[in-house]
């Protein structure tokens, strides 16, 4: 992953654990109505992908073991992982395209419903992304994938196709910036990979005629699956983030301006709340701010919030960065990852930072969100993540107006009790995430995702699975209070 150059040390900011009796009156324990639904307290776990799917996308027991275990801590809210929409295989990430993933939903929710004993509010998270192939090998690159042009054949007169792809196979890679044009490039050296502006393509042009359906017929299997609400990804590198992205160029009324960019994210919105009523949660995670170049910082976030709480959203988690357009060139016969660039960073930042830090680093960016909504009169709960892990941080933001929920993803998978911890005055028992993303590598490379701070603990309790490579358990030991 990138690191600021400053590479300063951040430690840990100081947990400020409450008493029992504080935290029975701290605004993070207490309720929030989230549209139709009440949470129980002001505590969410945001969806983390663990690379426990099949590979056709189905709940598989480690899937339901790992929902069930965040749902012990009994977080007011919960939510499942990126869930693409379409029925189109995908690898092992969950599915929700079709009717015949709704068994293995159903059977996570019962399992997140017994866990957190009816406490934990469930919703999913519903996602559409775009073709991305591996960076290929420069020979097969030049022998199989090159569409030769007239372009091309222009640079070499006399030269047979053949000979023109031995040629450029055989030329210096920095030389190559002559010949090829920069789609081209980046095919070479980062691997192919569609965007929402090639227009060429019919099934890209026709995206704002098919997605509101899509999403809305995977919204109504949520709610049959027995979800209490969805949470549509409009953030990252991913197609409704693209749609909303600053980079958006799409001269057919869904790009260019931000009315024509968040133009799609509504008639999405539109369609699954028709699909789902009134007393079903519908809410978005997106970006406060994309964090690349010509890419949409607070203002237009802010404009974004007030269109969507408009529109009847449920809630916003806010999240930062995470995009394909400054992400690192991957190795040979990888495909590139949107997390390991400056952005990548400002999305899950480590402890190796800038002046500014990892912990809290997307709060600055709520308050102003937030305060456009309240200007305009809406309500729509905020929910805010990014380095969140003490309470004194948690209640301070609440307090401030920053968000009215705090999302906390790697404290709650290094420690999926730690609501419980503080709210039962135990926050000293609190283990607490390092934040140098050992997780992250683990999701980088599609393996299943664990925390080091406790994988390799009682690997010799009685019926324990464990992750493929047999060394790491695949969800934290079980805390009794
Ligand atoms: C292993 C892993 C998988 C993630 N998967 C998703 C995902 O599916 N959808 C999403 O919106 N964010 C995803 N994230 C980002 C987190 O939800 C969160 O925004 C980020 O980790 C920053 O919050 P934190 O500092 O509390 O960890 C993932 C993060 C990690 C570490
Ligand atoms: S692996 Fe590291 S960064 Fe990830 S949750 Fe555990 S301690 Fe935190």
């Amino acid at each position: 992953m990138w690191t600021p150059p400053e590479r300063i040390k951040h430690e840990k900011p100081e947990g400020g654990w409450p008493d029992a009796r504080t935290a029975a009156s701290a605004r993070l324990f207490s309720p929030v109505q989230v549209g139709p639904i009440r949470l129980e307290q002001r505590t969410w776990v945001p969806a983390m992908v663990p690379w426990r799917a099949t590979e056709e996308g189905f709940v598989t027991p480690d899937v339901v073991d790992w929902y069930a275990r965040f749902a012990s801590g009994r977080p007011g809210a919960l939510v499942v992982e990126a869930t693409g929409v379409r029925d189109n295989p995908s690898g092992p990430l969950l599915r929700i395209g079709h009717d015949r993933f709704l068994e293995g939903l159903k059977e996570l929710v019962q399992a997140v419903r017994e866990a957190s004993q009816g406490h934990t509010r469930l919703f999913i998270q519903l996602i559409d992304f775009l073709s991305i192939r591996r960076r290929p090998e420069p020979a097969k690159f030049f022998a199989r994938f090159l569409e030769l042009t007239e372009r091309h054949r222009s640079h070499f007169p006399g030269l047979t196709d053949e000979a023109i792809r031995e040629h450029l196979a055989a030329l210096p890679d920095p030389e190559l910036d002559r010949y090829l044009d920069e789609r081209e490039l980046e095919s070479l050296r980062f691997g192919w990979r569609e965007r929402i502006g090639d227009l060429d393509k019919p099934h890209i042009l026709e995206l704002p005629r098919v997605l509101p359906d899509i999403f809305a017929q995977a919204a109504r299997r949520a709610r049959e699956a027995g979800f209490d609400g969805i949470e549509l990804h409009y953030a990252h590198a991913y197609t409704m983030a693209s749609f909303l992205s600053g980079r958006n160029d799409r001269p057919d009324g869904y790009g260019q301006t931000r009315q024509g960019r968040i133009r799609l994210p509504l008639e999405v919105y539109r369609a699954v709340r028709q699909a789902v009523g009134s007393d079903f949660v519908v809410g978005c995670r997106y970006l406060a701010h994309e964090g690349i170049e010509g890419g949409y910082a607070l203002e237009d976030a802010a404009f974004y919030g007030q269109e969507m709480a408009r529109a009847g959203m449920d809630f916003l988690s806010l999240s930062r960065g995470g995009k394909f357009e400054d992400a690192r060139q991957p190795p040979v016969g990888w495909s590139v990852y949107p997390y390991t660039g400056p952005s990548g960073y400002e999305c899950m930042p480590t402890v190796f930072s800038d002046r500014k830090g990892p912990f809290g680093r997307n709060v600055e960016s709520a308050l102003p969100i937030r305060q456009a909504l309240r200007d305009q009169g809406l309500d729509t709960p905020v929910v805010v993540t990014g380095g969140i892990c003490s309470f004194a941080q948690a209640e301070g933001l609440l307090s401030d107006g920053s968000a009215d929920i705090v999302g906390a993803a790697r404290q709650s998978l290094a420690d999926p009790d730690w609501f419980r911890k503080m709210q039962l005055g135990r926050g000293q028992e609190v283990r607490r995430c390092r934040y140098t993303n050992y997780c992250e590598g683990l999701d980088q490379k599609h393996k299943q995702v664990t925390c080091q701070l406790w994988d390799r603990l009682g690997l010799d309790e009685p019926g324990l699975r464990l992750a493929q490579d047999g060394k790491r358990r695949l969800t934290a030991p079980r805390w009794t209070p």
